[in-house]
């Protein structure tokens, strides 16, 4: 069970002559056993505020207590490889891995036997509706959607007790955004994860024990 808190969050990136101030002044409580959703128009700073929560990025001001304990103190390889599974927006899948290779990789890394990992890649790959064909096969040879469910069947795989999902139904169709939607409330409820997507689409959204709003960089709003 964890939970995690923003204080005050700032980031902005900064190029030679600009500066994009994409993540202002936020104050987010994101509890264990929910699935909370934060929406808003491209451009608003929600992955950037995802990343922060998965220590990709440090913030410039304000901070991030994961069950009371400052995030940036932890180590951020352990911090994702045990605590944090996160989906990103581009897939990042290893190319050169097979989709069973990538969706053991975390496990392996987290001593778990190879056979034991083998299994549970099996079994999440069901999960997300694509059967065992599909194991032995180089994310290059699958559709957008079918390597966005690997990357989400990745994550599920490893059991951590945070989520962090950016756009993950971005290139589904209906079922299996309805699919991958009930996996992750899922999670919240039956295995009191806590999770927390980013998304465009309000049928996610819909399904969601609470919503945030994201707009230009503040988090505008909480809506029931
Ligand atoms: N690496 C970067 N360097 C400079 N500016 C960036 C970088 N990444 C994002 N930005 C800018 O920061 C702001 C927030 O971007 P972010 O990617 O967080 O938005 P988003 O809400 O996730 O958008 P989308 O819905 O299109 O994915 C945007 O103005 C974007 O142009
Ligand atoms: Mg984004």
């Amino acid at each position: 069970m964890a939970k995690i808190q923003t204080i005050d969050l700032n980031f902005s990136y900064r190029a030679k002559h600009q500066t994009i101030h994409a993540v202002k002044d936020v104050n987010l409580l994101l509890e264990p056993g929910l699935m909370q959703v934060i929406i808003g128009k491209s451009g608003s700073g929600k992955s950037t505020l995802l990343s922060l929560l998965a220590s990709l990025q440090t913030p410039e001001q304000g901070m991030i207590l994961v069950d009371d304990m400052d995030l940036q103190k932890m180590d951020a390889d352990q911090y994702r490889r045990k605590r944090a599974a996160v989906i990103f927006q581009a897939y990042n899948l290893f190319p050169l891995l097979t989709v069973q290779e990538n969706i053991i990789y975390p496990l392996l890394l987290n001593k778990i036997p190879k056979r034991t990992a083998e299994t549970q890649a099996e079994k999440v790959l069901e999960q997300v509706g694509m059967d065992a064909s599909f194991l032995k096969r180089f994310p290059a040879t699958l559709s957008g959607g079918e390597q966005q469910r690997v990357a989400i069947a990745r994550a599920l795989a490893n059991q951590t007790d945070i989520v962090l999902a950016d756009e993950p139904t971005g290139n589904l169709d209906t079922k299996n955004t309805e699919r991958i939607t009930g996996l992750l409330s899922s999670m919240a409820h039956n295995q009191g994860c806590c999770v927390v997507v980013v998304t465009h689409d309000l049928s996610v959204a819909a399904n969601a024990d609470r919503v945030f709003a994201m707009d230009g960089g503040t988090l505008s709003g909480v809506a029931p």
